[in-house]
């Protein structure tokens, strides 16, 4: 994040500080984690082809949409709807974004822990003699064991708590800017090897050869819900990292870098996994149950087939622990820099109490999955990523729209935009889908909500 001036608010170095910053935020766990699962959930390449239309033509024009919401304000959510409509209640969609940013981060840092828990665990030897049973048996028995799981849930919230008390995410960020160009070199890396696994055809076909039949209000929605949560939209953080770009800068380049490289990242990370999954002898799609730990019992094993497995394991961990950081950190910042601009609380003092609370909100979370990791909607982990992660995104989205279109006017929008982006060629494009495709989308899948969670 930009260090902040004397006037209390900062701008980003350079456009390019600024793209890696947001995509910080943006490429984590949603992507790597997340994303593998919603497609063995969804029942595979039908989800993989609905994410990407939704991040093409919802998530990148609600992206825009917030950027211009927070470049024009220079405002944390809550200030930005207040200084473009004074009192009149649009506030509370931005109090609703802070509210969404705690409650996600509390269950997301509990995922985030096991990345740290796998980490020393490479260390210790987990890619001994690995196979699928054992792989999967690991995560389950990591889980289950209390202590452990809270312990290192604890561990990611401390530094991220660190990390904003002192506002030195530009340090963090100063150091995803060589890791993060690493993790996407490794996962190519990785692909390759996952796709040349004998037998590693079914998981292609798995991923890639959609069937049409396949597609439902289901699919649509939850393709729409991962769209906003792996780009972290819907709940005021773009808001947040728009109010520190400046004016010269294009917004909707800006935008697009984000949206691609993301999709790329999770795009990538499913590649790696259903080929490795489906390549294990009498695992068939058929028989597959995709569980909360997917991507952490299935990346060891084509890490296992690589020469020098130990090293590229640690690596992985590594590089996957410092995408979930700079997550985390952007998920505690929006709060926090409520807490600072509009309740005028010190730093430190924002830091400790958002981050001590999130940590005992997921701490039922955290035991849930102990007593289960299947993906029924009854644990407490599930029930959060439902209502956070999937509805409440898409409510919020949904209100920044209607925001933009009735109570802003696409007209300064469009002014806020060109700024910086004199020939914004998509423009009649973005106009429809904010004014009509986008907010009818999200409005016809909230309707059906019932169906869906039934
Ligand atoms: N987009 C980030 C990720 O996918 C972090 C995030 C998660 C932001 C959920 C908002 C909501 O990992």
């Amino acid at each position: 994040m930009a260090e902040r001036e004397e006037s209390g608010r900062g701008t980003w170095g350079s456009k390019i500080a600024f793209i890696l910053a947001a995509a910080g935020s943006a490429i984590g766990l949603g992507s790597l984690w997340r994303f593998p699962i919603m497609v063995g959930r969804m029942g595979g390449a039908v989800y993989v082809f609905a994410y990407i239309l939704a991040v093409f033509f919802i998530g990148f024009t609600e992206m825009l949409a917030e950027l211009a919401i927070g470049r024009h304000t220079q405002k944390n959510p809550v200030g930005a709807f207040e200084a473009i409509r004074p009192r009149s209640g649009w506030k509370y969609l931005g109090y609703a974004g802070v509210v969404t940013t705690i409650a996600i981060l509390s269950y997301y840092a509990v995922v985030a822990g096991w990345a740290f828990g796998y980490l020393y665990k490479t260390i210790f030897g987990l890619f001994r003699n690995i196979t699928w049973e054992s792989s999967a048996a690991l995560f389950n028995r990591f889980v289950a064991n209390p202590w452990e799981s809270l312990f290192c849930f604890l561990v990611v919230m401390g530094i991220t708590t660190y990390i904003i008390s002192r506002g030195v995410q530009s340090g963090i960020e100063r150091f995803a800017k060589i890791l993060m160009p690493l993790l996407f070199i490794l996962m190519i890396f990785l692909a390759f090897r996952a796709l040349t696994l004998p037998g590693a055809s079914r998981g292609v076909a798995f991923y890639l050869k959609p069937e049409l039949s396949k597609i439902d209000v289901k699919v649509l929605f939850f393709a729409l819900g991962q769209a906003f949560y792996s780009l972290s939209l819907g709940m005021g953080i773009m808001i947040t990292y728009g109010s520190y770009i400046s004016r010269e800068e294009n917004l909707v380049s800006s935008a697009g870098w984000v949206c691609f490289s993301t999709t790329l990242v999770a795009f990538l990370a499913g590649i790696i996994i259903y080929p490795t999954l489906f390549a294990t002898p009498d695992l068939t799609p058929e028989k597959f149950e995709p569980s909360l730990g997917l991507m952490f019992q299935t990346i060891p094993l084509v890490i296992a087939k690589l020469p020098g497995g130990f090293l590229f394991g640690v690596l992985f961990f590594i590089l996957l622990q410092v995408a979930a950081l700079t997550s985390t950190v952007s998920l505690l910042e929006v709060p926090v820099a409520f807490l600072i601009d509009e309740h005028k609380w010190a730093r430190p003092k924002a830091a400790l109490f958002l981050g001590g609370l999130s940590f005992l909100l997921g701490i039922p979370s955290a035991l849930s999955v102990g007593a289960s990791t299947a993906l029924t909607r009854f644990g407490f982990f599930n029930k959060m990523d439902l209502i956070f992660g999937n509805i409440l995104l898409a409510v919020g989205g949904l209100g920044v729209l209607i925001f933009l279109v009735y109570f802003w006017g696409i007209k300064p929008a469009l002014e806020e935009i060109r700024a910086g982006c004199p020939r914004f060629s998509l423009e009649p494009l973005w106009v429809f889908n904010v004014r009509f495709l986008a907010p009818l989308a999200i409005l016809i899948l909230l309707i059906f909500i019932k169906t869906i969670t039934g």
